[in-house]
């Protein structure tokens, strides 16, 4: 299938879990793809993993000016435009009262779960504007509607994200730039047992018993879930879709 054909996209977070799976998906959709992550190296093999030659591998860092700006300027030059920015890359939290919670931890969980959307945006929307075009989705959380105790400033990260995706739509929508957010439910990938502190036996234990038993419909989001949803959103199969927040959480938040 090649719903993406002619396609350019920048994947945030590409080297792992759900980023992994959306910027494989689109890359197999006929899409070219910036596969983007702080860690070079999961992103190079995951964008080799492909098979196909219309894929690169960039190292970002989502919260940093600079890199977001070389990662966009990068992808033009490279694909001489830019149709699709996926805001993947994520920080989980281990459950943490307020009170204990650090100035440093809040800091790094918003930038790269929020400040991040800003910084791909600033630096995309002016070429999606030239073209009158343009996809964002962005990976929020079904943390970012409904809370869990001890993941304050997760929590608060995802629903700014939500909120963020609103207000760009809304502010896009002139340009027929469309933004939309994904909410996922708790999910098998790398980052689900990082929300929890103690050992390893224990993270396990924890992810089943509060994660997978919160989901009704009993399992774990897997990433390509995600990347079925994000396929969806990114493509012109959803061309008046916009200001949408697709939960895909095995109905957790019900
Ligand atoms: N796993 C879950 O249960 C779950 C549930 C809901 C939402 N999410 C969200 O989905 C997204 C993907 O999460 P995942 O589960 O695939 O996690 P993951 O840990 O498997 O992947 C996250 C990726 O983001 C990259 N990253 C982290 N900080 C970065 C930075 N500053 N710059 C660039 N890249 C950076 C990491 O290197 C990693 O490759 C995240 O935004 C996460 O908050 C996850």
């Amino acid at each position: 299938m090649t719903i993406l054909n002619g396609k350019t996209a920048i994947v945030t977070g590409a080297g792992s879990g759900m980023g992994k799976a959306i910027a494989q998906t689109f890359a197999h959709e006929g899409a070219n793809v910036t596969f983007a992550d702080l860690h070079v190296q999961s992103a190079i093999t995951a964008a080799s993993a492909t098979g196909v030659n219309h894929v690169q591998a960039i190292q970002a860092d989502v919260t940093n000016d600079s890199d977001v700006a070389n990662l966009v300027n990068q992808t033009v030059e490279v694909y001489h435009g830019l149709d699709i920015v996926i805001n993947c890359a994520g920080v989980p939290q281990s459950f943490t009262s307020i009170e204990e919670l650090t100035v440093e931890q809040w800091d790094v969980i918003m930038n790269v779960n929020t400040k991040s959307i800003f910084l791909t945006s600033k630096y995309a929307v002016p070429i999606m504007k030239q073209q009158k075009s343009g996809s964002i989705v962005t990976i929020a959380s079904i943390a970012g509607i409904r809370a869990r105790p001890g993941l304050n400033a997760y929590c608060a990260s995802k629903g700014a994200a939500i909120m963020l995706t609103k207000a760009l739509a809304l502010e896009l929508a002139p340009y027929q730039i469309r933004v939309n957010a994904i909410n996922p439910g708790p999910a098998d990938t790398p980052m689900i047992g990082k929300f929890l502190v103690g050992n390893e036996d224990q993270k396990e234990e924890g992810m089943k018993k509060i994660f997978q038993d919160s989901v009704p419909l009993g399992k774990l989001i897997q990433p390509e879930d995600i990347a079925q949803g994000a396929l969806y959103l990114a493509s012109d199969l959803a061309k008046m879709v916009t200001g949408e927040v697709l939960n895909i959480d095995g109905g957790r938040g019900i």
